[in-house]
């Protein structure tokens, strides 16, 4: 039985739609309502030669360097739903629904994909270029959620960002296609997207979907027509009108107000699911500016605040966004896998358990709570307004600490 995946949604928005000369990214990450997601940040880094990167399942061959990172997880793998790196490279990952199974047999995460496509990739068609690679020396396949009992793994899309231009990437086992954006505004979710218009492919692709009886080799090679399930309703890609319908050019805000969007679908909260944790990055067109990333690092993005972060030399890391580590005995890593579930909780998340509960209870507390909540998060925004308006160069010293200062503040402020 396939596993359906809750649509998660993503989005990119590039000037004039966007504001500016910004382009904008923004991923709600819909996954089981218990899972605790981290934020966390790895600096650049040298290696040796022939050693190996330990995935969330396997392991592969380390590059020589890997770019500086900043990613929002699942506690309990390796890789990433979407993160960013230091050359304004954002890649948001989501699981997709596919005439074709995914694998059960333990291979690269589409998660994974995420992380080493940052870690290795400095334009977006880089990172695109990395992820294809992968694929096909590796596959793709395993559980996507911390479940003994089941195991659920999907097909997997991407939506591959930089300051330039933006790659939709989908994938079906080791095939793909990928088409280029760089106007307008694109949302990518559970269902296939790309139809005729193919910037790039596998170069089998189309003998396979052949050699399967999904195409005749006649009709013009639509891909969402050949690899959509049968039943698909390619339709009810709800984030994608909550996108094309704003009037005003689209800023940090429009995303932030489309994610936390419950009524239009695209922030879930179902019995199973969750939006556990979200992003908005910024990317301006012109060099000179600083891209800026904004992380939840706690669910329901109605009920969070987005953070800022910005890559500079001297980053400050924030373990107190991040989980406790469990090593070599942390059950996702001991076969059979998953036979405990730890407590993965870190502590801007138990603090933001509080604040979740008050507001959730309806009281007048609650709202007040609301309230200086998005006061903070509107100081953090106008600050970063400034730091894109201003010609001063960025004082690393500060910005370093942006993130972890603010996780600091919400958390003293919900005790
Ligand atoms: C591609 O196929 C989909 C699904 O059948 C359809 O909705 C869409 O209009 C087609 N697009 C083109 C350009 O033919
Ligand atoms: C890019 O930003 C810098 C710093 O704010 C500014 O001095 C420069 O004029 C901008 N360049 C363009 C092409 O807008």
């Amino acid at each position: 039985r396939m596993a359906v995946a809750p649509p998660s949604y993503c989005f990119v928005a590039f000037p004039p739609r966007a504001k500016d000369g910004l382009v904008v990214f923004g991923k709600n990450s819909a996954r089981p309502r218990d899972e605790v997601q981290e934020v966390v940040y790895f600096s650049a880094a040298d290696h040796e030669p022939e050693s190996k990167v330990e995935c969330t399942y396997i392991s592969i061959d380390q590059v020589p360097r890997t770019h500086a990172i900043v990613i929002s997880r699942p506690a309990w793998l390796w890789g990433a739903e979407m993160g960013a790196n230091e050359h304004g490279v954002c890649i948001a990952n989501e699981a997709i629904n596919t005439r074709e199974a995914a694998a059960e047999t333990e291979a690269l995460l589409g998660m994974d994909l995420v992380r080493l496509g940052l870690e290795r990739g400095t334009t977006a068609k880089e990172a695109l270029d990395v992820i294809v690679s992968l694929l096909e020396e590796h596959g793709q396949g395993g559980n996507y959620y911390e479940d003994a009992n089941s195991c659920h793994s999907f097909q997997s899309a991407y939506l591959i960002v930089d300051r330039e231009e933006a790659w939709v990437l989908e994938t079906i086992g080791k095939y793909w296609a990928a088409e280029k954006i760089t106007e307008g505004v694109k949302c990518v979710c559970s269902h296939l997207s790309l139809t005729t218009k193919i910037d790039a492919e596998h170069p089998e692709l189309r003998n396979y979907a052949q050699s399967q009886g999904w195409w005749t080799g006649e009709d013009e090679f639509n891909f969402s027509e050949v690899f959509s399930p049968a039943d698909d309703h390619l339709d009810c890609c709800a984030g994608k009108d909550s996108l094309e319908k704003q009037e005003e050019s689209i800023t940090v805000q429009t995303m932030i107000d489309i994610l936390r969007d419950k009524a239009s679908g695209v922030c879930i909260d179902s019995e199973s699911f969750l939006t556990t944790a979200s992003t908005v990055s910024v990317l301006p067109q012109n060099r000179s500016l600083p891209c800026i990333h904004y992380f939840t690092g706690t669910p329901d993005p109605s009920r969070s605040i987005f953070k800022p972060f910005i890559f500079v030399d001297d980053v400050k890391l924030v373990p107190k966004a991040q989980s406790p580590s469990f090593g070599d005995d942390d059950p996702a890593k001991k076969e059979p896998r998953f036979q405990e579930k730890p407590d993965r909780r870190h502590e801007l998340y138990k603090a933001h358990e509080w604040a979740r509960a008050v507001i959730e209870s309806g009281q007048e507390q609650g709202h007040k709570l609301r309230k200086t909540m998005l006061e903070l998060e509107k100081q953090g925004l106008e600050a970063m307004e400034e730091i894109l308006s201003s010609s001063d160069p960025l004082d690393p010293a500060e910005v370093g600490d942006l993130f972890y200062d603010c996780v600091d503040t919400e958390i003293k402020f919900f005790k």
